[in-house]
C-alpha cells in the first residue's frame, strides 16, 4: 500500500482507482491549490501525487518528493506544462497526464467559442442583462457568420482534429497548422499564411517555449479587422496585452478566451475589451469528462506504484 496526495477536491469517485488498489489517499478538502512550500513538504511524504494544473511541480518539489521515495505524478489534465518533466525524469520520477478522455468536450467548448466570439453573444447578453438594450434594432450586434466561414486551426492533434469535425458540420472550410507537415488535406506549412486566409483562427498547440507569444502584435495584424481569435490552449500561448490592444482598436473583429496568461487574473483591458467571450478555464468540464480526466490520472498512478508502465506516460 502507497501513500498518495490529492492536491485538490476531484469529482466524487475520481480516486476509485486507488482506493481499489489499497492506497492510502490523502486528499485535501478544500478546493484552492496548496502553496509552493506546502507542495515541497507534502512531497517528501507521499509516493505519489495526483495533482492538478494549478499546481506548480517544479524541480525543488520534485526533488523532495524524489529524495524521500515519491514516484509519480500524475496530472489531471492533458496539458503538462505545470510540471517540469526533464527534472522528474532526471529524478527518477514518473510523470503521467489524461490525454483522450477530454478531446471532445474541450471541442465542443472551442466551437461555443467560435460561434458566441463570432456573434457577439458576451456583447448581447450584457446589454440584455444590464438593461442596455433599446428593443430589436437592424444594425445591432452585427457579428459575422461562421457558416461559410474559414477556420484556421494551429495544432491539429486530436482536440484540433475534434474541432475540425464540428466546423464540416457547420459548412466551415477548415485549414490547419502544425510545425510537422501532417499530409492530410487542409495543411498549410507557413502559420503566417494560415493567419492571413483564415477567418477564424483556433489554437490547439500545448504551451512549449516555442509557442510561447505565437500569437502577438504582428500575428494578430496578419489576421486582419475581420478575423476572430479563439483560445482553449493555454493563456500564454496568446501576448494578451496585443491582443487587448487589438481588441480596443478594432484591428481584429473578436476574440473567445478561456484560457489566460496569469491564471486566474485576467489582463484588466481584456476584462473591459469590446466584442469579447471570456469563460474561466473550462473547456473540459463536463461532470462526465472531468470524473473521466481524475480516474484516468489516478489509474496512472496506480499502474506506477505497481511497477507496470502507465498508460499516459509523458516523457521530457
Ligand atoms: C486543461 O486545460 C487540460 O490541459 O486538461
Amino acid at each position: 500500500m502507497a501513500r498518495v496526495l490529492v492536491t485538490r477536491l476531484l469529482p466524487a469517485g475520481g480516486t476509485d482507482p486507488l482506493t481499489a488498489a489499497g492506497h492510502d489517499v490523502v486528499q485535501r478538502t478544500e478546493d484552492v491549490p496548496y502553496g509552493h512550500e506546502e507542495l515541497v513538504s507534502l512531497a517528501s511524504g507521499v509516493d505519489g501525487i495526483v495533482c492538478l494544473l494549478t499546481d506548480r511541480i517544479d524541480e525543488e518539489v520534485l526533488a523532495a518528493g524524489a529524495s524521500a521515495g515519491l514516484r509519480v505524478v500524475a496530472n489531471v489534465a492533458v496539458g503538462y506544462d505545470n510540471i517540469d518533466v526533464a527534472a522528474a525524469h532526471r529524478l527518477g520520477v514518473a510523470v503521467c497526464n489524461t490525454p483522450g478522455v477530454l478531446d471532445e468536450t474541450t471541442a465542443d467548448l472551442a466551437f461555443l467559442l467560435v460561434l458566441a466570439a463570432s456573434r457577439l453573444a458576451s456583447d448581447a447578453e450584457h446589454d440584455l442583462r444590464h438593461d442596455a438594450w433599446p428593443g430589436w434594432g437592424v444594425t445591432q450586434y452585427l457579428g459575422r457568420d461562421v457558416h461559410g466561414a474559414t477556420l484556421g486551426l494551429v495544432g491539429y492533434g486530436r482536440i484540433g482534429r475534434a474541432v475540425a469535425r464540428r466546423a464540416a458540420g457547420f459548412g466551415m472550410q477548415v485549414l490547419h497548422h502544425t510545425r510537422r507537415p501532417t499530409e492530410m488535406p487542409g495543411y498549410v506549412a507557413e502559420l503566417e499564411r494560415l493567419l492571413a486566409e483564415a477567418d477564424v483562427v483556433s489554437l490547439h498547440v500545448p504551451l512549449t517555449p516555442a509557442t510561447r507569444h505565437l500569437i502577438g502584435a504582428r500575428e494578430l495584424t496578419l489576421m486582419g479587422p475581420d478575423a476572430v481569435l479563439v483560445n482553449t490552449a493555454r493563456g500564454p500561448v496568446v501576448d494578451e496585452e496585443a491582443l487587448a490592444e487589438a481588441l480596443h482598436a478594432g484591428t481584429i473583429f473578436a476574440a473567445g478566451l478561456d484560457v489566460f496568461e496569469r491564471e486566474p487574473d485576467v489582463h484588466p483591458r481584456l476584462l473591459c475589451a469590446p466584442r469579447t467571450v471570456l469563460l474561466p478555464h473550462i473547456g473540459s468540464a463536463s461532470r462526465a469528462t472531468r470524473t473521466q480526466m481524475a480516474r484516468v490520472a489516478s489509474q496512472g498512478a496506480c499502474d506506477v506504484l505497481a511497477g507496470r508502465s502507465p498508460a499516459n506516460l509523458v516523457t521530457p
